[in-house]
């Protein structure tokens, strides 16, 4: 970590799948090692990592997704002393952490010094800091001894990958390796917060529930809700997480031509083509929801159309609302 090398994988070559144990992380770390990129699972999405003090790997992860540079990324670490080398760690932020590290909350903490490559933050004076829960991150985290910048592991825009074969589908031969760990077990990505004027601020739900953050907190946080034009994390760019297929939302009843993404209960002599949990169960419907949008949008066809059943909005629903939201967001970005 920390050096110029330039990385050893070369663009094109296939992507090399590595097996969930000791050897497949010490492969992972060499190629870390060597500027070069790889995919690991977290207990939320896959990322796509690198060392987060070399700007040779850092350029790597922006290339490989078509990332825009002004979109920066989430920095992984092994535990909260790997912090303390390049960011202040208020103890408002302290408190969250305490309550939900390791797990799938990332926090915009002050940058401070020059350990990371620039290009991490792109521009920002905040960097964005997540401890992950899943043990190949960890393991990969605490063998690479240093922290490893990744975002989600798919081409810029489209649909997040939970588990090794979504990576490859999307960055085969553009990327060193990936970590096979299966499948996620959260399935929706972390829960960003910000702590701008004392006021606990969630820029994108996720893993972690407002209701959650609310009980340790004793604060109802602050959502902001629509993507703004200019978004202050580019995740809130209106189309985002994206399916080929045009999506439609709150559907109980599809029309004719819509593959049909189910919720729960369904009316008696409808079937929907997937349902995200017969139950009702939202948790349940965060593990599935990637995996079948990907799955429907395969099924749907060239100009395919998706339908979805309407999610309630709580809990983890804020979150799931929000990525389809996206899904159907008009394109053109
Ligand atoms: O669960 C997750 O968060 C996954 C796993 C791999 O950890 N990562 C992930 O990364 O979803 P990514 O890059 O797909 O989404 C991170 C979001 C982006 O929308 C980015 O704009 C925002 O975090 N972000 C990163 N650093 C930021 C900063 N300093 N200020 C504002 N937004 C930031
Ligand atoms: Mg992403």
């Amino acid at each position: 970590m920390g050096t110029s090398k330039t990385p050893r994988h070369a663009n094109n070559m296939p992507t090399q799948r590595l097996s969930a144990d000791a050897l497949g992380i010490a492969e992972a770390v060499d190629l870390l090692r060597s500027g070069a990129n790889v995919a690991f699972p977290t207990e939320t999405v896959y990322g796509l990592g690198g060392d987060a003090c070399n700007p040779h790997s850092i350029a790597g992860i922006y290339s490989a997704k078509g990332r825009p540079s002004n979109n920066p990324l989430i920095v992984h670490v092994a535990d909260e002393a790997m912090i303390a080398g390049f960011a202040e760690f208020p103890e408002v932020a302290r408190t969250l952490a305490r309550a939900f590290w390791p797990g799938p909350l990332t926090l915009l903490l002050p940058r401070q010094g020059h350990a990371l490559a620039a290009a991490v933050t792109a521009g920002h004076d905040t960097v964005a800091v997540r401890i992950p829960a899943h043990p190949l991150a960890q393991g990969l985290l605490r063998q690479f001894g240093g922290p490893i910048a990744a975002p989600s592991a798919n081409p810029s825009g489209a649909v997040s990958p939970t588990s090794a074969d979504h990576v490859l589908d999307g960055l085969d031969g553009r990327v060193a390796a990936v970590i096979d760990g299966g499948s996620c077990e959260v399935g929706l990505e972390s829960t960003i917060v910000s702590f701008q004027h004392g006021q606990v601020t969630v820029l994108r739900p996720g893993g972690i529930t407002l209701e959650a953050i609310e009980d340790e907190t004793r604060m109802a946080p602050h959502v902001i809700a629509t993507p703004a034009l200019e978004p202050v994390a580019p995740g809130q760019f209106a189309s985002h997480y994206a399916p080929r297929s045009a999506v439609r939302l709150n559907v109980d009843f599809p029309d004719e031509g819509e593959v049909w993404l189910g919720f729960g209960a369904i009316a008696s002599g409808l079937k929907p083509q997937l349902n995200l949990s017969p139950d009702g169960d939202l948790e349940e419907a965060a593990r599935n929801l990637f995996d079948y949008l990907r799955r429907l949008d395969f099924e749907a066809g060239e100009v395919g159309r998706i339908a979805v059943a309407p999610i309630p909005h709580t809990g983890l629903g804020l979150a799931l609302n929000d990525r389809l939201r996206r899904a159907a967001a008009p394109r053109g970005r």
